[in-house]
């Protein structure tokens, strides 16, 4: 039996950087691991930190009956009480364990709640350059995304976003910070953005919930900071997931928490749990769920990211990109030199260089550099990308 055609032409245009990834397993098999630059995938690096660590080997050892088995399917309830708090305590916002769902990562919280929200056809606002697999997430609940552009500085353009609204408009899917550009929303972005939908509301009656996609919250480097935009928007669902501040994508441990000032609340909240059951997730991890509990407020360790974007964007900017330092998250989103970006991105892999095209977040022109890796493997490339810049620039870049 063949696959169903949408899904054979989802896999045919494909995710970039799954693409370039598996270029990448072809191009160490062939030339070393140790000679490829892979910058392709936002795997985060180094291990989860030893309390996390610590408090898995407890939990195994000494099981409690109900630790392995089904419970309630919005999760442990002592475990949503934990988050809720610590969510309150950086929103101000009176989030309670009730509205909290514990989800399969953040990939998990933004397909149930979009299941949620959507009948087929309702549209869900995305703005570009976004991480690509939000449009997949969007047809999987029967909706239609409509793409808008961000500004200049890869902030929210209020304008692109008031045109874009609709009376079938049921969600804006925001991700701050953000993938792959790094930009952090200021509060006062947020807070135009909650009076723009208050006005839509008001004129149609609809209220438009805000997907708020934060999964590098804790990675923000010195001198930005996090506006929690829980404590601007009103509708707001905050997807969360412990993938890149804890290191552990592969354990699939997040939660959805609806703002207990949106509209119609808790009816959302239980659409949420229902849909948690069966969308087939049943409930997240539960292991997981237990071993998180008590890290709500653990920061992530950016001493790797951090080193690794400064010796990146003194290279890069001393080479003749045009690079902007990212507020937060661990991707760089570089204008290419070159108008078509495959031509810098196939010259890039010539120098064992491997980028995802801005092509694969829907912004051509640009590359991503993802600089969660190994501060040798940045070390090394190093004279890789200066090449690439007397290729391009023609000057080389600076440093030994
Ligand atoms: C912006 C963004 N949202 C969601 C996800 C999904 O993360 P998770 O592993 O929590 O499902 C990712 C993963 O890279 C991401 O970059």
């Amino acid at each position: 039996m063949p696959a169903a055609p949408e899904i054979r032409e989802a896999i045919l245009k494909g995710s970039w950087i799954r693409k370039m990834f598996e270029e990448g397993a072809q191009l160490k098999a062939a030339v070393g691991a140790d000679k490829v630059f892979d910058f392709t995938l936002g795997n985060p690096y180094g291990a989860p930190p030893d309390r996390l660590v610590a408090e898995i080997a407890r939990l195994a050892d000494h099981p409690s009956l109900d630790l392995h088995k089904y419970m309630p399917n919005a999760g442990f309830p002592e475990v949503r009480d934990a988050i809720a708090r610590s969510l309150a305590g950086s929103t101000g916002v009176p989030f309670s364990g009730a509205m909290v769902v514990m989800t399969a990562g953040a990939a998990g919280a933004l397909n149930v709640a979009l299941h949620a929200l959507l009948s087929p056809g309702d549209e869900v606002v995305v703005v570009a350059p976004y991480f690509v697999e939000y449009l997949f997430y969007i047809r999987n609940a029967g909706g239609v995304p409509v793409v808008v552009e961000s500004d200049a500085d890869f902030r929210l353009d209020m304008a692109a976003i008031g045109s874009s609204l609709s009376a079938r408009t049921k969600a804006v899917i925001i991700n701050t910070p953000n993938n792959p550009t790094g930009a952090i929303y200021p509060e006062a972005d947020l807070r135009a953005l909650d009076a723009l939908l208050a006005k839509k509301e008001s004129s149609d009656g609809n209220p438009v919930y805000v997907l708020s996609d934060e999964p590098y919250r804790k990675i923000v480097y010195p001198g930005d900071t996090f506006a929690p935009p829980a404590a601007s928007l009103r509708n707001c669902l905050v997807a969360y997931s412990h993938s890149k501040d804890l290191n552990v994508p592969g354990e699939r441990i997040g939660y959805l928490a609806v703002s207990p000032n949106a509209a119609d609340a808790p009816e959302i909240a239980e659409a949420c749990v229902f849909c948690n059951r069966t969308l087939g997730f049943v409930n997240a991890p539960s292991l997981m769920q237990r071993a998180v509990a008590s890290l709500q407020d653990e920061p992530a360790d950016l001493s790797v990211y951090t080193a690794n974007r400064n010796a990146l964007l003194d290279c890069l900017s001393q080479a003749g990109f045009n690079v902007k330092a990212p507020g937060g998250a661990f991707y760089l989103f570089v204008p290419s030199p070159a108008a078509d970006e495959m031509i810098f991105v196939a010259a890039a892999r010539e120098e064992n260089v491997l980028v995802v095209p801005g092509t694969g977040f829907g912004r051509s022109g640009h590359f991503r550099v993802a600089f969660c890796v190994s501060p040798e493997t940045v070390e090394r490339s190093l004279p890789a990308w200066r090449r690439l810049g007397e290729k391009f620039f023609g000057k080389a870049g600076g440093g030994a």
